[in-house]
């Protein structure tokens, strides 16, 4: 029998065979597992045109008025303008697209539980608008009116896209508590399937130039309210990397 032994002087080490056999690497049993490619039907995020309507032709559903955004011309009246057909406390003049979005937004409300909605304001022209804002003027001075109310002609309300909703039996019109209402929640989390925004969104002053108006949507068609809805984007500036308008130039 074979002994390896290696003598040295200064003492004996003894070195055995099986400190020189090949280290024992553990390998992984081959897989059968099916390698995962991605589907060619998978869903992939499509390019959205940040150009596809004007944001400064009054008559575009993209237009974009605040307050270093006046519009043009300043005294600007819509050419075709038709009545709304829901609850109103005045005739509720729209747009033609948006009187027949927020037709279906107010019945999809009633019958997704809801409750009914009606409005208090849409189209405003240059003159009631110089009236309304003259009106919170002598209420609140300059400085209060102009964080919740547009000067003539940097209003939406001219445009035609806009209207101010309120919860039917009346509560909280016109005031913030309108968002904790049944209606004011549901048009919250739904006004963007109609082409709808909540123009001035809590905590956006700085950026909107208003407080929060939980009552004011705007129709921008659903290509963009969907957009804004899927990325988070909350504000009209924001999203078409406008700068911020929190007042005025003059
Ligand atoms: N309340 C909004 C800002 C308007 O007057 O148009
Ligand atoms: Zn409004």
């Amino acid at each position: 029998m074979r002994r390896v032994v290696a003598a040295l002087v200064a003492g004996a080490v003894v070195v055995s065979l099986a400190a020189c056999a090949p280290e024992r690497v553990p390998v992984a049993p081959a897989t059968t597992a099916p390698v995962i490619l991605p589907s060619p039907i998978a869903k992939v995020k499509s390019f959205f045109d940040k150009h596809k309507y004007s944001i400064d032709d009054p008559l575009s559903i993209w237009v974009i008025n605040d307050k270093l955004r006046p519009l043009n011309p300043i005294n600007y009246a819509p050419p075709d303008m038709v009545q709304a057909k829901v609850r109103s406390i005045f005739t509720p003049l729209m747009r033609p697209e948006a009187a027949a979005a927020i037709e279906k937004m107010f019945a999809a409300a009633k019958a997704e539980g809801a409750g009914e909605m009606l409005i208090q304001n849409s189209y405003r022209s240059y003159q009631t608008q110089v009236n309304v804002h003259q009106n919170w003027v002598n209420q609140l001075g300059e400085k209060g009116a102009d964080a919740q109310s547009a000067r003539a002609g940097y209003s939406e309300h001219q445009t035609g896209w806009t209207a101010d909703v309120g919860a039917y039996p009346a509560k909280c019109s016109i005031t913030q508590c309108f968002g904790d209402t049944p209606q004011g929640k549901w048009l919250a989390a739904n006004a963007w399937r109609f082409g709808f925004v909540i123009r001035y969104p809590e905590g956006k002053q700085d950026v909107t130039g208003y407080i929060y108006e939980p009552w004011h949507v705007r129709y921008v068609g659903t290509y963009l309210s969907t957009e804004m809805h899927e990325t988070g984007i909350l504000t009209l500036e924001e999203f078409f990397d406008l700068p911020p308008a929190p007042d005025y130039a003059n």
